[in-house]
Formats: structure tokens, C-alpha cells, sequence
């Protein structure tokens, strides 16, 4: 054996605190670092496996646009998207949009826009509620469990957020004074402007997106299991498990 190599070897098994490794007892430890793949030689194996990473790119874009009170919207919400959040959260890049039927109109007077929803005003406070917290909860960890149990619960729509935020690490105050701002007022223009340039124009609600488009497929198959739909639509070279039975 050539002397270098043994100097190396010795070195590595320095570095690794006097760690010594037996590469045919303990393969569960062969990956644990690039240094014991390398002294076992399995350094590809690891790379093929336990390093692997999803990539944040393959990661499939699904949208949904909603309006808080409508009832399909709701189950929607709480059983397919939540599922879906809960099980699959590694591939797929979730975006709510909360607007749905509604209509705006600018007023120059005031520089403000005025929303109609479907389901009355009540509606225009709880579309606003999820447009603030989204705002300022942007990542989904923060603002999901907000939103689920905002759709879950029946009730008077101020009581209700107050009692999710609670529930949720959501700071109510700030988001009652956004919902009373220039700022949620804007906010709530972005979703409208981008729920009306949707193409094909959404006729209902929920309506979704995959990959920024849709059909009437997508749309009955999110509904019948979004997981599905999310499993057969990713692209990405290492599907979790829970996509297997899929494939
Ligand atoms: C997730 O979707 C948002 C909104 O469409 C987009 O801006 C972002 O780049 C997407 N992220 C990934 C990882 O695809
Ligand atoms: C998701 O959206 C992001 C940002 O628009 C884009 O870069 C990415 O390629 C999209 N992912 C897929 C799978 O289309």
C-alpha cells in the first residue's frame, strides 16, 4: 500500500475523532457523512439515496382561488387541501388567492377600491382577513392553520378570526388594522387583478391551478384527491412515499 494513502487514511480516521468504522456491520452509519461513504466506497450509492434533496424547482405550482364563506371552497379547504398540505408538503408550492366572485370598483375620490362579494359583506371582511394574514404570515407554515381554522368554523367572521389567530401565533391586532388600511385595500386589489387575468377565466369557485393552467380534468380530479393529482403531476427525480401508490 502506498504510504501517502495510509497517511490519509489515518488523517481521515483522525479527523472523524478516533471513530472507527466497520463498513460491512454498520451500513446504516455509511452515509451519515461524506467522509465514511468515501473510506466505504459508497459515496454514489449515498448520493442516489440519503442525499438526495428534492429540488425546490420541481416542485409542482398549485394555485387556488377561493372566496372565504362559499361552501365548496370550504370543504375544499379543510379536507383535500389540508390532506395534501399535511402529507405532500415537499412537492408541491401551494398559493391561495382569496377573492373568487367577487367584483371591485375604483373610486378616484378616495383612491380606494370597493369589493361586492357573492356572499355579502361579511365575505369582503373574511377575504380581506386571509389577503392581510397572508401578508404578513406569508410562508405557509404560518398562515395554513389560520386558514383551516378560519374555513372549519361557522360563526360571526370577526369573532372567528379572533379565535383562530389566538390559536395560530397571529397577531389580530395588526391584522385588524390592516383589514382598516390603504394597504389591505391594495392588497386586496393585487388578488383581484389576479383572479380576473386568469385563462382561461375562472368560471366558479374553488377553481385551481396546476402549473398555471386548467382544465375541467384537473379541476374534478383536485376534488376527488388533490394528493393524486399533485403525485401524478410531479416531474422530480425522488417522489415521497406517499406518492408510490401512484406511480
Ligand atoms: C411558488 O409560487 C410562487 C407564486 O406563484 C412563486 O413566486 C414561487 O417562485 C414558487 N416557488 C417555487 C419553489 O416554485
Ligand atoms: C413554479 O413556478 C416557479 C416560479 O414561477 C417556476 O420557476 C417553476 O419552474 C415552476 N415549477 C414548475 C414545476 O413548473
Amino acid at each position: 500500500m502506498h504510504a501517502s494513502f495510509i497517511f490519509l487514511t489515518i488523517l481521515i480516521f483522525c479527523i472523524n475523532d478516533g471513530l472507527t468504522i466497520d463498513c460491512s456491520k454498520s451500513s446504516a452509519k455509511w452515509c451519515r457523512n461524506k467522509r465514511i461513504a468515501r473510506i466505504c466506497g459508497i459515496t454514489e450509492q449515498c448520493k442516489n439515496s440519503v442525499w438526495k434533496k428534492q429540488n425546490q424547482n420541481d416542485k409542482v405550482n398549485f394555485t387556488l382561488y377561493y372566496e372565504t364563506l362559499c361552501p365548496d371552497c370550504r370543504q375544499f379547504m379543510t379536507t383535500e387541501l389540508w390532506k395534501t398540505y399535511k402529507t405532500i408538503p415537499g412537492i408541491v408550492n401551494i398559493t391561495i388567492v382569496p377573492y373568487g366572485n367577487a367584483r371591485e370598483t375604483y373610486e378616484p375620490k378616495t383612491d380606494l377600491y370597493q369589493f361586492v362579494c357573492q356572499h355579502g359583506p361579511n365575505e369582503c371582511l373574511g377575504n380581506l382577513i386571509h389577503t392581510c394574514v397572508l401578508n404578513y404570515y406569508p410562508t405557509i407554515d404560518q398562515y395554513m392553520p389560520f386558514v383551516y381554522c378560519t374555513e372549519s368554523t361557522a360563526g360571526d367572521v370577526q369573532t372567528v378570526a379572533i379565535q383562530c389567530a389566538q390559536q395560530s401565533k397571529i397577531d389580530f391586532n395588526k391584522i385588524d388594522a390592516c383589514t382598516k388600511s390603504k394597504l389591505g385595500n391594495q392588497l386586496q386589489h393585487i388578488y383581484a387583478a389576479q383572479t380576473d387575468s386568469l385563462q382561461p377565466p375562472h368560471k366558479y369557485v374553488p377553481w385551481i391551478t396546476v402549473n398555471d393552467k386548467h382544465t375541467e380534468i384537473m379541476q374534478h380530479e383536485a376534488e376527488k384527491d388533490l394528493i393524486k393529482l399533485i403525485c401524478k403531476s410531479y416531474k422530480g427525480s425522488n417522489p415521497p412515499a406517499e406518492c408510490k401508490k401512484y406511480l
